[in-house]
């Protein structure tokens, strides 16, 4: 069992909480713990460890993923929500995770206000990693990213594996949300251009998003301008998860913001289609976009686990070089 002191702990409570040399390195250690998933290669460093994931909204792709993720690594998991902890009754935040991070090693919250896991991170004796809040995403940026170098990029050392993101396009596509407002610190930090076409009334935020600056970021009105020259288009659901009573406003606002062929034929002819998934065809993003030739959504899914299992390495074990 861990017993690292409170000053050393690291958290992963968004995407700017990594430097660009350490997301360098958890995209080279990603790729070898691919690798070895492949080869079907035992790899156990977590062995003994424990990972509290902690659910306050519905999950497919992250409980799977932190959970199968953490097992093949050799640790285990204990899985919580809302309706089946003292949390949905109450019970203060502060004390939660004084208890759980006392009896495991590594914790894992999707929750609503970041607020919240940042009060669950600073009362926490072991790193937490943002598994979803209503402001951020950082696993699924992880993951978009690693999968970008894998389509794009030519692998390689720590020192080169982010070259193929340097002076790229990302268009955005949607709703000003935790994906958004994580590619935008993906951006800032690892030197691409965010382009983001939103409809009036659901803007990103700089100061929610937490830039340092407006340099990485260019906003449309017209989405398809946003696509024009991009080398990957990505969208999301037009309703996150806790908005769902702004659902009938949603669909009426949202109505030109589908992905569709004409979008991606004005991005680069070799550009890549993401979703973090779920996904709803017909609102923002065709069938025939999604299940088209340069949508790697399917990647991108399978790709949560390796990104993560590289992540909770890192926040567990520091650098490893093999
Ligand atoms: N993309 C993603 O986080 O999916 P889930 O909501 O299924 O975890
Ligand atoms: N923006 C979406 C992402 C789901 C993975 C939500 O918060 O519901």
């Amino acid at each position: 069992m861990s017993a690292t002191p409170a000053q050393q702990v690291r958290h992963y409570l968004q995407f700017s909480d990594l430097s660009a040399p350490e997301y360098a390195h958890v995209m080279v250690r990603a790729a070898e713990i691919k690798r070895k998933f492949k080869a079907y290669e035992k790899y156990h460093p977590l062995a003994d460890r424990t990972l509290a994931m902690i659910f306050e909204k519905a999950s497919t792709r992250t409980r799977v993923s932190f959970e199968a993720g953490m097992y093949q690594l050799g640790g285990s998991v204990v899985h919580l929500t809302t309706g089946d902890s003292q949390l949905g009754r109450a019970e203060p935040i502060e004390d939660s995770a004084r208890v759980i991070s006392r009896m495991t090693d590594i914790v894992m919250i999707r929750t609503f206000g970041q607020d919240k896991i940042e009060r669950f991170a600073s009362h926490s004796r072991v790193p937490v990693t943002n598994g979803l809040t209503n402001e951020f995403h950082p696993c699924q940026i992880l993951a978009d990213i690693f999968t970008y170098i894998e389509h794009r990029g030519s692998g390689g050392s720590e020192d080169k594996v982010l070259d193929c993101l340097k002076g790229k396009t990302v268009a955005w596509v949607g709703d000003g949300n935790n994906m958004a407002n994580t590619w935008l610190q993906a951006a800032e930090l690892l030197g691409f251009t965010l382009h983001l076409s939103t409809p009036s009334g659901y803007e990103v935020d700089q100061a929610v998003a937490g830039l340092r600056s407006a340099n990485s970021y260019k906003i449309f009105k017209d989405p398809e301008d946003a696509c024009r020259g991009a080398d990957l288009v990505t969208t999301d659901v037009w309703t996150s998860m806790g908005f769902e009573a702004e659902n009938e406003a949603r669909k009426k606002a949202f109505a030109d913001w589908c992905v569709d062929e004409a979008m991606m034929q004005a991005a680069k002819p070799d550009a890549l289609f993401m979703h973090c998934l779920p996904a709803h065809r017909g609102e923002e993003v065709s069938a025939s976009v999604i299940d088209g030739p340069q949508s790697v959504v399917w990647d991108e899914a399978e790709n949560r686990m390796h990104v993560q299992k590289a992540l909770m390495e890192f926040l567990l074990l520091g650098p490893i070089h093999d």
